[in-house]
């Protein structure tokens, strides 16, 4: 079975296919249009995932689009489905008004047949449903306790549930405006940066807060968890969900917590502490509910979704404060990553349909995802001929990239390294990053300098040998972490060794790079290590600051020359500035 997922009209806009449960392609459109966070339809990505999967729109045997727009029907002004705008609104007034009339609800998916016949099955999924396949698809365990949360979904900004097979059992819900993501965007924004976007600025500032915090008291009073997982916001302090207004804190916001701080002002101490305060109540919240989840049902293995859980910061705690044994989590929880969950939910559905049809019971186990190399890939031949297109100087085929890459890294070149097929999600794997030696002291100041052109304050990540992360960290050895979702303990007397990838706080936002899955990122770091003890590369994505990663080697090349790269590697194809 083929089916094409999408979102569309969400920060970061992807399409992915799915074909007999295994994702063959998936791409968000940002890094085809060159648009960050592009919110377009995304037509690029879905003739592209085709391409890659070898099919026509045509092949496909059902699309799952990752919003149900019938439960926004619920809520519609009466006013709206009575003038129409458009003649194409009849296509949500009517069934909403026979939804009314009938005195129902919007079921969580519903199925259209496109405007023509040769158009595939369209099947709107709830928002949360497509979290839900997303959360699954990194965990190995059939019957798993789930929990999602972000800013909002149709209705939804947090969900408990268990999921068995393909079907999910619900077990609280928490609806718009009560929402933690929103909370957490809140404070975002009244500390300059960008709600919905800038989170992670916000979560990386806390580590220079120091001890004596006031803020937290007073913040921890805006939210309130109760017995059965649901919690509410005390609303009064917010204004999010006026929607004809861009602040989201009220004006009793700014009588507690003082005057916002401007965009590009200094930072001070308050606003430290006021980021440490937002995370330490952040986790507080999501662990109580969490342990609310576990006591619910039982259940040792937990899957997260949603963009709450691109905090890598509490995503490294998650099994230490919460009592759930495992913690599953995809290299995309945000909403980019729910074309592909709604293409595996959907096919997680029609699979356990279609053995009910046979009688057989439970549908097939699905499928562990273990990396997410699913864009576009470019050969050496390929990468070889747009360099001499080009007429670019300085090319030259080398034999062992890796080898070479390693001994540029540990000479004091910054990289930009283009190998095989582009990995999906916000976080760049080692397939388009830029690297450098972590054991230079002034390698933050280098990259952001020369390359990311971005806040000094923002850490840079390690990517380790998958085989010796328990040497480094403060985890057993066994312990992966393939998507940089985590951010982990460095152990105390490593820290010096590599110094441009701690935090302020003594941890790092690690990859646990495999072989199987990364070959000549893997063997680069090998041999990186071989050169001078050190297992670890510093792995930040290939863009310039605002910018999407590069896909092509055209991208690759055009960062490459506007910005203080020294070498690139596009395939084994090697160019010097
Ligand atoms: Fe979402």
């Amino acid at each position: 079975m083929k089916i094409l997922g999408i979102c569309h009209d969400v920060l970061i806009c992807s399409a992915a296919v799915v074909v007999d449960g295994r994702v063959t392609a998936a791409i968000p459109e940002e890094r085809l249009d060159r648009q960050k966070q592009s919110r377009v339809f995304p037509n690029l990505a879905i003739q592209r995932c085709l391409e890659m999967s070898g099919l026509k729109l045509t092949d496909i045997d059902e699309i799952a689009v990752a919003w149900n727009p019938a439960i926004d029907m619920e809520t519609i002004p009466s006013g709206y489905l009575t003038a129409r705008r458009w003649r194409t609104e009849h296509l949500s007034q009517v069934p909403a008004r026979f939804m009314q009339l009938l005195g129902t609800r919007a079921e969580d998916s519903f199925t259209v047949q496109g405007g023509a016949r040769s158009c595939p099955p369209i099947t709107y999924l709830n928002h949360y449903h497509a979290h839900i396949g997303n959360a699954l698809m990194a965990c190995p365990h059939e019957e798993v306790a789930v929990l999602v949360m972000d800013g909002r979904a149709e209705k939804q900004t947090s969900l408990l549930a268990v999921a068995r097979g393909a079907s999910v059992e619900k077990l609280c819900e928490v609806d718009f405006p009560h929402s933690l993501g929103l909370f957490y965007g809140t404070v975002t924004q009244f500390l300059g940066f960008k709600a919905d976007s800038d989170e992670w600025k916000v979560m990386a500032l806390a580590a220079f807060a120091e001890e004596d915090n006031a803020f937290i008291a007073p913040l921890r009073e805006l939210i309130r968890v109760h017995d059965d997982g649901s919690f509410e916001l005390a609303l009064e302090y917010f204004s999010f969900f006026n929607f004809f207004e861009r602040r989201m804190y009220s004006e009793r916001f700014v009588q507690r917590f003082g005057q916002p701080r401007a965009r590009n002002g200094a930072l001070t101490q308050r606003d430290y502490k006021l980021a440490a305060a937002m995370q330490v109540v952040f986790e507080e919240t999501v662990t109580k509910i969490a342990t609310i989840l576990h006591r619910r049902t039982g259940l040792q293995h937990l899957a997260v979704s949603g963009g709450c859980f691109m905090n890598s910061v509490f995503n490294g705690k998650i099994t230490e404060v919460t009592p759930f044994e495992t913690c599953s989590l995809s290299s995309c929880p945000d909403d980019s990553g729910t074309s592909v969950g709604a293409a595996l939910f959907l096919h997680a559905q029609r699979a356990a349909e279609r053995a009910a049809e046979r009688g057989e019971g439970a549908a097939p186990p699905r499928e562990v995802v273990r990396h997410s190399y699913w864009g576009p890939e470019f050969s050496d031949e390929a990468c070889l001929d747009v360099a001499r297109r080009y007429r670019l100087p300085n090319v030259e085929v080398v034999e062992d990239p890796s080898a070479r890459a390693a001994q540029d890294l540990a000479e004091g070149r910054i990289l930009g390294w283009f190998q095989g097929r582009m990995e999906f999600g916000q976080r760049a794997l080692g397939n388009r990053s830029i690297l450098l030696d972590p054991r230079r002291k002034d390698g933050k100041d280098v990259v952001n300098a020369a390359v990311k052109f971005r806040e000094g304050f923002r850490p840079f990540a390690p990517a380790i040998l998958a085989e010796r992360v328990g040497e480094w960290f403060a985890c057993p050895p066994e312990t992966r972490v393939p998507f940089m979702e985590r951010v982990l303990l460095f152990k105390k007397e490593r820290l010096e060794q590599v110094p441009a990838v701690t935090h302020a706080d003594g941890t790092g936002r690690l990859q646990t790079v495999e072989r199987e899955t990364a070959p000549r990122f893997h063997a680069l770091i090998e041999a990186f290590e071989a050169r001078t003890g050190v297992p670890i590369v510093l792995n930040t994505s290939f863009n310039l600051n605002g910018e999407p990663i590069v896909c092509a080697p055209e991208d690759a090349i055009r960062t490459f020359y506007t910005c203080a790269l020294d070498v690139l590697y596009l395939g084994n194809v090697r160019i010097a500035k």
